[in-house]
């Protein structure tokens, strides 16, 4: 669809409340490449290269306006985190060849873009721009945030982690690993299962073919959980309270089995809160802007960097090659077919 003259983009094009979303929410079109030319003061003009995919994006296509993200509007373009390449440049600050970061990067083929809402990525270039998406990026930072403030790890702790495989439960199975714990990982298939172990779990099982989830935490971490870093909610989470040791900490980061429910009575009923009282446990949601910038962000990336540079932090990606398929990768992400972080290469 893109050509010389033309751009692909990728559209909300409709909301859906509740249920599952389909490729019916997107709507990809060709549009007019931007040019040189069109550049006022102070702009760039960038050729995507990466795009994140991330499950918060099912929110954003709710049509809800009471989150603290916004809404994606209908028919403008969908956005995320990417990296892009400046192919040309009407600022001193960022200039042509510059590899930049996008917080708000609208899922076309090329933008327009104003150079104070893209960040310079001095030691980037096109062969490592993807990392700052991927080990360097949201998901990766909302581990090392959630195991860090809400779980506070203590060696030889025991700590459940379920999405193990997934692009925030890769990265606390390592950081909890490198300090001591023993790690126990949830994921939804062998492959996935095989993964988790070889990035360092001591134990990981299938929530899909284990049986009961209570028994089956039990039998993989039998001295019981000190920290439980949820991705998924629901009966899992349920399960993983009626094994949680005194002084637990449970970190609420996502609750993907929840995000499609058709109806609020749909929605998963929790049973064993009481175990939250009678085990002084802290149960705590993880709200990430707050931590953007501040200290906690610095030792993020000294810590994954110094892990990442010496070669002890694997990451899986899940590359979609082409922007067309961007909205099927967002789709893989509630059934269990995307495996790592999830990224459209564009
Ligand atoms: N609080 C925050 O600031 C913050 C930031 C980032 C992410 N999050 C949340 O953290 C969680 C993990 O995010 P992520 O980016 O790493 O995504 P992810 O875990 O890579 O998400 C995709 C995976 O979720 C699993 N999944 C999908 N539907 C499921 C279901 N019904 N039950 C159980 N697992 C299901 C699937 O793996 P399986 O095959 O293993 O089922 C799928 O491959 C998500 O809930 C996300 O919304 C929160």
């Amino acid at each position: 669809m893109t050509s010389e003259n033309s751009i692909t983009r990728v559209l909300a094009n409709k909301y859906s409340p509740s249920g599952a979303p389909s490729l019916d929410n997107f709507k990809v079109v060709s549009a007019p490449a931007p040019t040189k030319d069109s550049l006022k003061e102070n702009q760039v003009l960038v050729r995507n290269l990466y795009l994140s995919v991330d499950p918060y994006q099912r929110g954003r296509l709710t049509g809800a306006t009471n989150s603290y993200v916004p809404r994606y509007e209908l028919n403008e373009p969908i956005s995320n985190f990417g990296v892009a390449v400046v192919e040309a440049s009407t600022s001193t600050d960022i200039v042509e060849g510059d590899i930049v970061y996008i917080k708000v990067a609208p899922w076309e083929t090329k933008s327009v873009a104003d150079a104070a809402a893209v960040r310079r990525l001095p030691h980037s270039t096109i062969d490592n721009a993807r990392d700052f998406i991927t080990v360097f990026g949201m998901a990766s930072f909302t581990a090392f945030v959630g195991l860090t403030t809400i779980g506070k790890p203590k060696a030889g702790e025991t700590i459940l982690v379920s999405s193990a495989s997934g692009a925030v439960g890769q990265i606390v199975v390592q950081l909890a690993k490198a300090r001591g714990l023993r790690v126990v990982g949830v994921a939804g298939s062998d492959d996935k299962v095989e993964l988790v172990k070889s990035i360092g779990a001591d134990a990981a099982f299938n929530y899909k073919t284990c049986g009961t989830f209570t028994e089956a935490i039990k039998q993989a971490a039998p001295e019981g959980i000190d920290i439980y870093f949820d991705n998924v909610g629901g009966k899992f989470l349920d399960a993983a309270l009626a094994n949680i040791n005194f002084g637990a900490r449970i970190v609420s980061c996502g609750m993907i089995s929840q995000y499609n429910v058709k109806s609020a009575d749909e929605a998963y009923g929790l049973k064993n809160t009481f175990n939250i009282l009678i085990k002084a446990a802290i149960f705590q949601g993880l709200f990430l802007p707050k931590y953007a910038g501040t200290q906690v962000e610095s030792d993020f990336v000294t810590e994954v960097g110094k892990l990442y540079k010496e070669g002890k932090l694997r990451y899986r990606i899940d590359e979609t090659t082409g922007l067309e398929n961007a909205p099927q990768a967002v789709l893989n992400l509630f059934d269990g077919k995307s495996f790592g972080k999830s990224v459209v290469k564009v």
